[in-house]
């Protein structure tokens, strides 16, 4: 029996790959950089299946494109703001993610970027490394403290508990904001409060908030003036939730302490961006759930997904709405 066709838009971990070529005729493509629009339909064009990553754009257009016989995307990612899931789920097209496997490793990242924003770890190192570094000073490169500071936390989902676990053993308050929070709040560790309670009463703003329509530059400068002056902002989750100009002016005027950026707009941020002019902001690339592990269990998660979509069944974890 011929094997579905299926396009893998990058190489992903063998422990989800071995899985797709036993299952699946593969078109994998191998460059380091995504395949460019046309190249991706070129790909796609009738096959049942596709293994894409974040940077890989499919509206309701490239769907029609890739034809009618296409059964299921599958995102290497927990995020899935790529792909138009309404468009999907309105042709019958299975959308899957890869939740849970990366909680905690995203969670670590985003404490290692918030201690290393407060401390200004890069900052020392370059100093230690530049000659600077002289003698022991009182008053060099003066941080913030964790325990007894505030962590606010923008969306409450798996990272942002994940996040409030660590806090705790930080001796940290925790309060939080979720716009998608449809239940009655019910976790000891944090407290629920309005959205400028937190803008006002974080010291450290870690952001776990998926991308939508309402989250996009949901901190800009309106968000950034109410802010407390010694805060420090972090995003480990999508890199326009944070508008980088209003975010540029902030920490250029001094009227936040610091940020850590592990998502930006755009990605990567050009090496011209006046933000890599500054001291007081890290900026990594989008690694925050780069571990090994993580990543094997993604690909292998991502794997399930495409296979069970191609098969007609419901994906191990779908993120139609419904389907
Ligand atoms: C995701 O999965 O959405 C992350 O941004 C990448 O791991």
């Amino acid at each position: 029996m011929s094997k579905p066709k299926v396009f893998v838009t990058r190489k992903i971990p063998d422990k989800g790959f071995e899985l797709v070529k036993d299952f699946c005729d593969v078109d994998l493509w191998t460059g380091d950089l995504p395949p460019s629009r046309d190249e991706l339909l070129q790909h796609a064009r009738g096959v049942e299946g596709v293994l894409c990553l974040l940077t890989d754009l499919f509206d309701g257009d490239m769907m029609d494109a890739i034809g009618p016989q296409l059964k299921v995307i599958s995102n290497f990612a927990v995020g899935c703001d790529n792909i138009d899931v309404l468009a999907a789920t309105a042709r019958g097209i299975s959308v899957g993610n890869t939740p849970d496997v990366l909680t905690d490793v995203t969670a670590d990242f985003a404490f290692a970027l918030m201690m290393s924003a407060g401390r200004r770890i890069p900052e020392a190192d370059c100093y230690a490394r530049s000659g600077a570094w002289k003698t022991w000073q009182p008053m060099a490169l003066l941080g913030l403290e964790m325990k007894g500071a505030t962590l606010g936390l923008l969306g409450f989902g798996r990272v942002g508990k994940a996040m409030a676990r660590r806090a705790a053993g930080f001796d940290m308050r925790v309060i939080y904001y979720d716009p998608l929070e449809t239940k009655s709040p019910s976790d000891a560790r944090a407290t629920r409060v309005e959205f400028e309670t937190l803008l006002e009463e974080s010291d450290f703003l870690s952001l776990h908030t998926p991308l939508t329509d309402e989250t996009r530059h949901v901190i800009a400068a309106d968000a950034l003036s109410k802010m407390k002056p010694n805060a420090v902002l972090v995003n480990t989750s999508r890199g326009p939730v944070v508008d980088l100009e209003a975010l540029y002016r902030a920490l250029e005027e001094k009227r936040i302490f610091a940020a850590g950026l592990d998502v930006t707009e755009p990605e990567p941020l050009p090496l011209n961006h006046p933000l890599f002019a500054l001291d007081n902001i890290i900026v990594t690339p989008h690694i925050a759930s780069s571990s090994k592990a993580a990543r094997d269990k993604m690909a292998w998660i991502a794997a399930k997904n495409l296979i069970a979509g191609l098969k007609g069944e419901r994906l191990p974890n779908c993120f139609n709405p419904r389907l």
